[in-house]
């Protein structure tokens, strides 16, 4: 627990375990972007064509009028932020190193560093679909956090597989082909919280990675943070109100065959508000075969990509040195050839 940072004692100095080599700082300057804005209330035809084309484009994209109530995104944030406000010993137990563990919280860690940490504390959560007894062992405090959690997570997940429709609608497939084991696994949440940071300039909040799953979709927080590598440097996202962040996890660039990209983003930190975030995973079964699908291949189009279980998957791109590959998007394809 005393390596969490939101309860640490405000520090005046980065200390130097989160010291990154200068080569893999953040620049002093990254251009500000919007991403691409897509109104999913538009004809099903018009926001099919818009989140392929984004897709395609650059990897990210913002959703609005999405399905998800105001209520349920404000009250999610609104918790998170008093989640992390309790004092530490009201959330010590849910401390753990242990990366089986379905809820805990935890700093730093997950992605390879070259041994840095990074700025940033977690709290991770499961739910299972259809919902099970998985908030059984979700934090008791604050009192409405289950039920807020519980919520914001039927609601955001119901977006997540429209958004998998459309995209399979798009490709020319069967609508629920997404459907099934490849997106059944349990939602996993994490709650990101990156607390002001004595010196922005040296470290990050997370360090460049793309992430793992199927897709994400991401409550961004006003305050900014996110960066998207595009065309060899990074932008800097700048939400719009009441949007999501979504972007393709690896998986859907596997089953496309590359046809679709998991985009390398990173986070950085600032001096003077804490930022949180909502990160929520829509996963495969751990035990899900993934590889190119047979619409993606031809001739023309050999498999670049081996098929693994998802839990493979998992386990050797866990290992892969992904914080040395600063301003490069991440290849999939060598990262494979390497295992
Ligand atoms: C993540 C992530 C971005 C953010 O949790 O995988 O990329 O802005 N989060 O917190
Ligand atoms: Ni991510």
């Amino acid at each position: 627990m005393e390596k969490m940072l939101h309860s640490a004692p405000i520090q005046a100095t980065l200390p130097d375990c989160f010291i990154f080599p200068a080569d893999k700082r953040p620049p002093a300057t990254a251009a500000a972007a919007s991403l691409p804005i897509i109104d999913l209330s538009r004809s099903r035809d018009e926001v099919r064509r818009a989140i392929l084309d984004a897709g395609k484009e650059i990897g990210f994209f913002q959703v609005v009028n999405h399905g998800v109530s105001k209520q349920a995104m404000q009250d999610m944030e609104d918790v998170c932020r008093e989640f992390f406000r309790l004092p530490a010993a009201e959330k010590a137990g849910l401390y753990s190193e242990d990366t089986h563990k379905a809820t805990r919280i935890y700093s730093s860690t997950m992605f390879e560093t070259g041994g840095e940490r990074y700025w940033r504390d977690c709290l991770r959560l499961a739910c299972s679909f259809p919902a099970g007894d998985s908030a059984m062992d979700w934090p008791e405090k604050p009192r409405r956090l289950r039920e807020v959690v519980e919520r914001f997570t039927v609601q955001t997940r119901g977006m997540g597989m429209e958004i998998l429709r459309l995209l399979c609608e798009g490709l020319g497939l069967r609508h629920d082909y997404l459907e099934g084991d490849i997106s059944g696994g349990d939602v996993v949440l994490h709650v990101n919280h990156y607390p002001p940071c004595p010196d922005p300039s040296t470290t990050l909040g997370l360090p460049p990675h793309c992430d793992r799953n199927l897709l994400t979709l991401l409550l961004p927080s006003m305050v900014p943070g996110l960066e998207v590598a595009y065309k060899g440097d990074w932008i800097k996202v700048q939400p719009a109100p009441d949007a999501f962040v979504v972007n393709f996890g690896c998986q859907l660039e596997v089953v496309t065959n590359g046809l679709l990209k998991s985009i390398e983003h990173r986070v950085v930190t600032n001096l003077g508000v804490a930022r949180t975030t909502v990160a929520t995973f829509i996963m495969p079964t751990t035990d899900c075969l993934i590889g190119p699908a047979g619409e993606f291949l031809s001739e023309e189009n050999p498999p670049c990509y081996r098929t693994l279980t998802f839990g493979e998957f998992k386990r050797i791109y866990s290992v892969v040195k992904l914080g040395s590959s600063l301003n490069l998007t991440t290849n999939l394809k060598n990262v494979q050839k390497e295992i």
